[in-house]
């Protein structure tokens, strides 16, 4: 492990308010991840620690392997579905998209509308707002129907349904896993026995999630089933009239080094020709990361082209404008972007706006979409540095997994505390509060295409060759290539250039 691994893994401890004995340091270092080993170790503990020992952390690695062995049957590894020959029915339905007037609505985003001073209160308020609206969505689920408060629950002797926040999960020595569990006036210890199938079940901190089960006389909820929100299951994609087509891009870090010149040039002049498929394309969302930005991170002067950010983006300006006039682009920020890093982060200010023309229409992140009617959820998905090192089996190659189980917790940022800063507004705009036709998310430099119980799951790809910081965390990119979906029949390929 380099350097640059040491100074991430002590700012990590130091924003944690903790610390690290010198042979943990070194320990830690020799690990795969050593900060999701360390993440781990923290977030079995009741409190944070004053300081983290080696005893510890070596513990830790012990309960995270055998939590990813039990795990490893629930999330089977599988490979990143991308179909090698693109259907001929793809290329033949294709609408000649100049022909039709662009209309795209931003249903909601953040921009202009915040609140937050990062108060106390603030914070309270937008809990209570995830607690209710999570609550209300697990409520209607059948299996949860009279579910009681937890503090009337802990008195019944009888089979109880409750609803709460999940304040910590941790594993017990006998590989038992423990939630506490808390409502507005309450809360009380879950126990997902070591030998049932939802012991396996990856749980993390304050998803809300349902629990079935009884309590014992020691006032353990002795669980038997666990419930998250989900999608209902008879979800079904609400498709445009006419087979127009929205591509998809994030994370095209103009100004790097890393920035793949050869590559853009090919997807630009591909679009901009004669090809049926380029020809139906009408939209194109943008999902943060569009540039490297400055100071992001340690020494990332050293990693530059463009080292000035209106720079950056004054080239990307011309790298859209460059686009064919067909094209209707939407462009949300990602944690490398001019705007604040708390999510959800506003639009571009207008001194970034108006480096572009007027064909591109600027969202915050996340931002509910609408494309010829489609409803298309854009997320730049930084969450999925915490999903990877919460969830023994989650990966950034396959991003589609982290999007399912975003989906299921019905939130977009689950975790609390993590990698992804978020800003306590009124209301947590994290949650997936409508159910959208189209999710898509970018920075984990990867691709891919799904479905998941009728939404069409989209994970952008780069613009990005494998970066120096990549090369040390063993992180392989797949660049360069194009999701494209049909917004009639939400069929989905990937382009790759
Ligand atoms: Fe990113």
């Amino acid at each position: 492990m380099g350097p640059r691994m040491r100074e991430e893994l002590l700012a990590f401890v130091s924003e944690r308010g903790t610390l690290l004995e010198p042979d943990a340091v070194e320990f830690l270092l020799s690990q795969h991840d050593p900060i999701a080993s360390l993440a781990t170790f923290l977030r079995s503990c009741h409190e944070t620690p004053f300081v983290v020992t080696l005893h510890d952390v070596v513990r830790a690695g012990e309960i995270g392997r055998k939590a990813a062995t039990s795990v490893r049957i629930a999330v089977a590894p599988k490979a990143i579905p991308i179909p090698v020959t693109i259907p001929a029915s793809f290329a033949r339905l294709g609408e000649d998209a100049s022909d039709r007037d662009p209309n795209v609505r931003i249903l909601r985003d953040i921009t202009g509308r915040s609140t937050c001073e990062g108060t106390l209160e603030d914070f309270t308020r937008y809990f209570r707002h995830r607690f209710q609206v999570l609550r209300g969505m697990l409520r209607s689920r059948r299996e949860l129907a009279g579910a009681q408060e937890i503090a009337k629950a802990r008195r019944s002797t009888r089979e109880v349904r409750v609803i709460g926040i999940v304040a910590d999960v941790r594993t017990t020595k006998k590989g038992h896993r423990i939630l506490d569990l808390e409502d507005e006036a309450d809360q009380i210890s879950v126990l997902l026995p070591a030998d049932s199938a939802i012991a396996a079940e990856p749980v993390v901190s304050d998803e809300v999630v349902g629990v079935v089960g009884t309590v014992n006389d020691r006032g353990l909820l002795i669980a038997v089933a666990l419930l998250r929100p989900d999608l209902p299951s008879a979800t079904r994609f609400h498709g445009a009239p006419g087979h127009v087509r929205a591509a998809f891009m994030s994370d095209i870090h103009v100004g790097s080094r890393t920035f793949l010149d050869e590559k853009w040039s090919k997807v630009s002049a591909w679009l901009a020709g004669e090809d049926e498929i380029a020809r139906s394309i009408r939209y194109l969302v943008v999902s943060g990361d569009v540039v490297d930005g400055i100071g992001v991170y340690p020494r990332q002067d050293e990693e530059l082209a463009i080292d000035d950010i209106y720079g950056q983006y004054e080239a990307l300006a011309r790298m859209i404008g460059a686009l064919p006039d067909r094209l209707t682009v939407v462009m949300l920020p990602g944690n490398h972007d001019a705007v604040r890093p708390a999510e959800p982060q506003p639009a571009f200010p207008q001194s970034i706006q108006k480096l572009f023309d007027s064909s591109v229409i600027f969202a915050g992140n996340p931002s509910l979409l609408s494309l010829d009617g489609v409803r298309v959820l854009a997320y730049h998905g930084r969450s999925m540095d915490d999903l990877v090192s919460a969830i023994p089996g989650m990966s950034y190659h396959r991003p589609i997994d982290g999007m399912k189980a975003m989906l299921r917790m019905r939130h977009l940022a689950p975790i609390y505390g993590g990698k992804t800063p978020i800003a306590p507004e009124a209301e947590d705009h994290l949650i997936i509060d409508e159910v959208p036709d189209i999710f898509v998310t970018g920075h984990v430099h990867s691709v891919g295409v799904d479905q998941y119980h009728g939404v069409v799951l989209v994970n952008s790809s780069t613009w990005q060759a494998q970066t120096p910081y990549q090369k040390m965390r063993n992180i392989e990119p797949m660049p360069a290539r194009l999701p494209i979906v049909d917004l009639s029949s939400g069929a989905a390929i990937i382009r790759e250039f």
